[in-house]
Parts: C-alpha cells; sequence; structure tokens
C-alpha cells in the first residue's frame, strides 16, 4: 500500500556538490544546509571522507560538519568508505559527528573499482570493521548499492546480483539498504524487481530509492516503489548531481519536483516547497545557473508573472 507518510534524504549538499567542476567554498555548503533544514528537510547528507585526491570537492567536510546548525530531529550523514575515513569521523568532537554514516558499494564489479578501488567482495571485507567501530560509536550505518539498475562498464545489473550486496551488507551490520540508480536507466518494473531484492534482506522501513534522472525516470520509479510501500528516498536539491566515476550521469530526482508529486498524492513530507525552491536558487546562484528542476523554474516563473508591473 502506498504510504501517507514518507521521509526524504536531501543528498544534495553531497551527491550534488561532489560532481562540481568549481569549488562551493565551505560557507556556501553550510548555508545549504541552513536552507535545507528551514525547508524542513530532516535528513541531509551533508559531508564525504572519502581522498581529497579522488574527490577535492568534498574535501572540507569536517569544516561542513563543523559550521551547520544542528536542529533537533535533524539527521546528518556523511560517506565513509574505510576506516580511514571512519577515524577522520569520529576524531571529531561528539557534537561535531553526524549521526549516521553511509559505506558505499555496488552491484557492479566494474564500477565498484573505479569508485572504490576495490572489487565488490573486498568491498565488504573493508566495510565490516568500519560499520562495527561506527555502530560501537553509536552511529547508524546505511549502505549504498551503486549501480543497482545498470552499470556504464557493464550495462544491466540483474536484481539477483542487487540481493547478493543487500544480503551481505545485511551480514556485515549494515542497518538500511539504498537501492541507487546511479546512472537513471531504471524504469518502474525492473526497479521494483530490484527494491524486491533488497527487501529480501532489510526491512520495508530499512530500505531507500536512490535514483538519478538523466533518462527522466526517477519519479515513475520513486511512485513504482511507493506502490511497494518504500518510505524513504533520496532526492537533490534543484536536481543537482551526479558521481564523478559514471560520466555522464546527471543529479538525483530533484527535491522540489518529488515534493510536488507527494504534496499531489497526499503524502507528507514534511517539507516547505517554497522554502525548497528558495533554497534550490540560491545554490543555483551560487553555481551560476539556473536549477534543472521542473518545478522551481514552474515556481519562478509563476512569481516573476505575480510581480507588479512597475517592478519590470
Ligand atoms: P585507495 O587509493 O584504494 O586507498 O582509495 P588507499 O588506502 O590505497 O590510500 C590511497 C591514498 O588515499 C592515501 O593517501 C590514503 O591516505 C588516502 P596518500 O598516502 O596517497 O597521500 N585515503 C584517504 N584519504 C581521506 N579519506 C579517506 C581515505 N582513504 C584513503 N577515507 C578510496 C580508496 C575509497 C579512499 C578512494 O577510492 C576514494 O576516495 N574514492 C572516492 C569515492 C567517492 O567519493 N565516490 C563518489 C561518492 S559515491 C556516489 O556518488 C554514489 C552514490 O551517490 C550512490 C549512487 O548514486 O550510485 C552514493
Ligand atoms: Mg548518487
Amino acid at each position: 500500500m502506498i504510504p501517507s507518510k514518507v521521509s526524504l534524504v536531501d543528498v544534495g549538499p553531497r551527491d550534488g556538490l561532489q560532481n562540481e567542476a568549481a569549488q562551493v567554498s565551505t560557507a556556501h555548503k553550510i548555508e545549504l544546509v541552513r536552507r535545507l533544514q528551514a525547508a524542513g528537510l530532516r535528513a541531509i547528507e551533508v559531508a564525504s571522507f572519502v581522498s581529497a585526491k579522488w574527490v577535492p570537492q568534498m574535501a572540507d567536510g569536517a569544516q561542513v560538519l563543523r559550521g551547520i546548525a544542528r536542529p533537533a530531529g535533524v539527521v546528518h550523514g556523511a560517506l565513509v568508505p574505510n576506516l580511514k575515513g571512519l577515524q577522520a569521523v569520529l576524531a571529531l568532537p561528539l557534537h561535531e559527528r553526524p549521526a549516521e554514516i553511509v559505506v558505499f558499494g555496488a552491484a557492479s564489479e566494474a564500477f565498484s573499482r573505479r569508485n572504490i578501488n576495490c572489487g565488490i567482495d573486498e568491498s565488504i571485507e573493508r566495510f565490516a570493521p568500519v560499520v562495527q567501530a561506527a555502530r560501537a560509536a553509536g552511529l547508524k550505518v546505511r549502505g549504498s548499492i551503486s549501480c543497482a539498475l545498470g552499470c556504464p562498464y557493464e550495462g544491466e545489473i540483474a536484481p539477483e546480483r542487487v540481493g547478493r550486496v543487500a544480503q551481505a551488507m545485511r551480514g556485515i551490520g549494515v542497518q538500511h539498504v539504498g537501492v541507487a540508480d546511479t546512472i537513471g536507466v531504471g524504469t518502474p518494473r525492473r526497479v521494483q524487481a530490484a527494491m524486491e531484492a533488497a527487501l529480501a534482506h532489510f526491512p520495508l522501513a530499512e530500505v531507500s530509492g536512490h535514483f538519478h534522472d538523466t533518462y527522466g525516470q526517477a519519479l515513475a520509479n520513486v511512485y513504482a516503489s511507493l506502490e511497494m510501500g518504500v518510505q524513504v528516498f533520496d532526492a537533490s536539491v534543484g536536481g543537482l548531481g551526479g558521481c564523478p566515476y559514471a560520466k555522464g550521469a546527471t543529479g538525483n530526482v530533484a527535491t522540489e519536483d518529488l515534493v510536488f508529486m507527494l504534496d499531489g498524492l497526499g503524502i507528507e513530507s514534511g517539507v516547505d516547497l517554497d522554502a525548497l525552491v528558495d533554497a534550490a536558487a540560491f545554490i543555483g546562484g551560487v553555481l551560476g545557473r539556473k536549477p534543472i528542476s521542473r518545478v522551481s523554474n514552474a515556481v519562478l516563473a509563476k512569481r516573476r508573472a505575480a510581480e507588479p508591473a512597475a517592478a519590470a
């Protein structure tokens, strides 16, 4: 049954900004997080503790975590690929830590090697002590399965391969799994099959969808997941994003587009669309371009049309 309420994780400050050619300042990242929180987002991915040589845009993760406000009820997440990343997180004072970390694997061997420089089995071995130490320190651990629908190097990915990684993640104590369509090639029935494979190993409340919108299928894929009762979705303000190791892949479904659809369906997300459009316009201004979100552009056009003629 379609849920009456969903949780959205805005991954814009991480998935979005990791992929920008220009380095966005720490102050602008902090302001983006503030605006997302003001819009009602209760979960935000704000940083990655990865190699600065691989992803220089995320090198200031610790400073971002230090600078953001922490209203009650807001969960901040950070990507952590290995023990070195976790050590950096645990070196932070308690009040500066993220509440959640994300270990990120893949259903495709080739993508795993490109993205985190090791194969799938080895990635699980690397994650195991990370998960154990993170949980011992009171952090929640999410797992992300990239290329769950298709891979830029291996083509179509069968659901069984998603199931295998989900099972392995579950086996090492990962508490939540995200089914990620890195290159946005999934279509609704195939997404349902990938979700089904993840749901064989995790409870419904602990499976989420992370859909890049490269082929314009992301909203349809969210809807297909809602039909299965899935209630947690990643989305990216302004539709920002991509992955440096999946060339040509565009951003996640824009949070604004998703909120507009959820509002129309009467599904509660707790997010205020107008404030979210402001946040998208803010980061678009920083990056020097319009948001790619259809809804943002429609709302902004409507606002302009409503401005008094004298202002023109
Ligand atoms: P590696 O080269 O195999 O690691 O990288 P290594 O252990 O051999 O170390 C090599 C160097 O990296 C050393 O430095 C380490 O200290 C350093 P050097 O001695 O050469 O100066 N290093 C680190 N530095 C900072 N933080 C760390 C760290 N680990 C090692 N944690 C590694 C392995 C995973 C670190 C590397 O491959 C990497 O950083 N990859 C980047 C992966 C990434 O951020 N990808 C984008 C995010 S994933 C994504 O977008 C997908 C997602 O959105 C879902 C979807 O859409 O599919 C989540
Ligand atoms: Mg992604």
